[in-house]
C-alpha cells in the first residue's frame, strides 16, 4: 500500500511517517511539502532508520505521487497559536486547504483512494474535502477525535497508575471545544471504570478538562503535537491498509447517526480498506447523545461561514 503525506515536512506529517515506518505495514511512504529542503531532510532521516525497521520505499516528491497513492493524508496547515481555538484557525487554513484539494484533484487520484484529513479544524476541512473531491464520501475521513481518545485514555491511566492499553474510554463529536466524553462505556481491564479503585466523578471531570486542553497545552510547551498525533494517524491508516475494520472515532460526513446530518464529526466508525465501512449508533446516555448533537450544531454554524467563503 502506498501512502502520500501532504505536509510531510512538518511536525505532524513527519511524525505520522515515523509512526508508519515503525509500524512496518505500509510499503511506500511519499512525503510532499511546500519546503523541498525540509521534506528531503525528513525522508533522509527516516531512510537512515530503515535497516532496523522495515523494508519500505520512502521518498520525497510532489503531486505526481498522488496518482498511484492508495491513501492520501493531508496534514498541511498553519498551526494554532496557544490561545487560538481550532475554529479560529479556519480562515487562515481554509484557503490553503482548498488549494491543496485542487492540486490533489488535478493529480488524478485513484477512484479507490482514501483521503485522511488531519489539518485543523479537522471536522470542517473533512466536510470541505468530501464536498470538493470527486470521491465517494465514505472514502474521505478525518482524524476526528482519535487523538483526543488516546489522550483521554493516557490521562486516565496515569491518574489510576493503570496500564494505558487496558483503559478503554472514548471521545466523540468535535475535535474541539465541544468534544464529548463517553463515560457510559469507559472501562479498565474490562471492568467498569467508575468501580476502579481511586476513581471519582470529580477526577473524571478533571481528566476530561485536561484532555480537551491537551492540544493547546502541548502547543504551549513544545509548539505542537507530534508523537501522539502520529500514532493516532497510524491507527487509522493501519485499519485501512489491513482492512482491520476497527471501530474508531474518526470524522466523516454524517447522514443520520445519532440524528446528525450534513456535518462531519466523530461517531463510532468501522474503518476498513474502503474507508467508512459502517457507523455504529450504539446506545449512549441521553446527555452523551445530546453532546454529539451539540457538536454538530456548533460545527454547522462555522461550516456555513466557510462554505460561503469557498463558493
Ligand atoms: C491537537 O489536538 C493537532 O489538533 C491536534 O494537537
Amino acid at each position: 500500500m502506498k501512502v502520500s503525506i501532504i505536509g510531510g515536512g512538518g511536525l505532524v506529517g513527519s511524525s505520522a511517517a515515523f509512526a508508519l515506518q515503525c509500524g512496518g505495514v505500509v510499503r511506500t511512504l511519499a512525503l510532499l511539502d511546500v519546503s523541498a529542503a525540509l521534506v528531503e531532510g525528513q525522508v533522509l532521516d527516516l531512510l537512515h532508520g530503515g535497516p532496523s525497521t522495515a523494508d519500505q520505499v520512502i521518498e520525497a516528491g510532489g503531486y505526481e505521487q498522488i496518482a498511484d497513492s492508495d491513501l492520501i493524508c493531508i496534514t498541511a496547515g498553519l498551526r494554532r497559536k496557544p490561545d487560538e481555538s481550532r475554529l479560529d484557525l479556519i480562515n487562515r487554513n481554509t484557503d490553503l486547504f482548498v488549494s491543496i484539494l485542487d492540486q490533489v484533484k488535478q493529480a488524478g487520484p485513484k477512484s479507490s483512494a482514501i483521503v485522511l484529513v488531519v489539518s485543523n479544524p479537522v471536522d470542517i476541512l473533512t466536510y470541505v474535502a468530501a464536498r470538493k473531491l470527486d470521491l465517494p464520501p465514505a472514502q474521505v475521513l478525518g482524524l476526528g477525535t482519535q487523538l483526543d481518545t488516546i489522550r483521554f485514555r493516557s490521562l486516565i491511566a496515569r491518574e489510576l497508575q493503570a496500564p494505558p492499553t487496558q483503559v478503554s474510554a472514548l471521545i466523540l463529536g468535535e475535535h474541539g471545544d465541544s468534544m464529548v466524553p463517553i463515560w457510559s462505556s469507559a472501562s479498565l481491564g474490562g471492568l467498569p471504570l467508575e468501580k476502579a479503585p481511586g476513581w471519582s466523578a470529580n477526577l473524571g471531570a478533571q481528566i476530561f478538562d485536561r484532555t480537551k486542553k491537551s492540544g493547546a497545552e502541548v502547543i504551549a510547551k513544545k509548539g505542537g503535537a507530534g508523537f501522539a498525533v502520529g500514532i493516532a494517524i497510524r491507527d487509522v491508516i493501519h485499519s485501512v491498509a489491513l482492512d482491520q475494520r476497527r471501530i474508531l472515532p474518526v470524522s466523516s460526513v454524517q447522514d443520520g447517526c445519532y440524528d446528525v446530518r450534513d456535518v462531519a464529526l466523530s461517531v463510532p466508525t468501522v474503518v476498513g480498506r474502503a474507508g467508512v465501512v459502517d457507523r455504529l449508533e450504539v446506545e449512549l446516555w441521553p446527555k452523551e447523545v445530546q453532546g454529539i448533537r451539540r457538536s454538530g450544531n456548533a460545527l454547522r454554524q462555522t461550516l456555513q461561514t466557510v462554505l460561503q467563503r469557498i463558493k
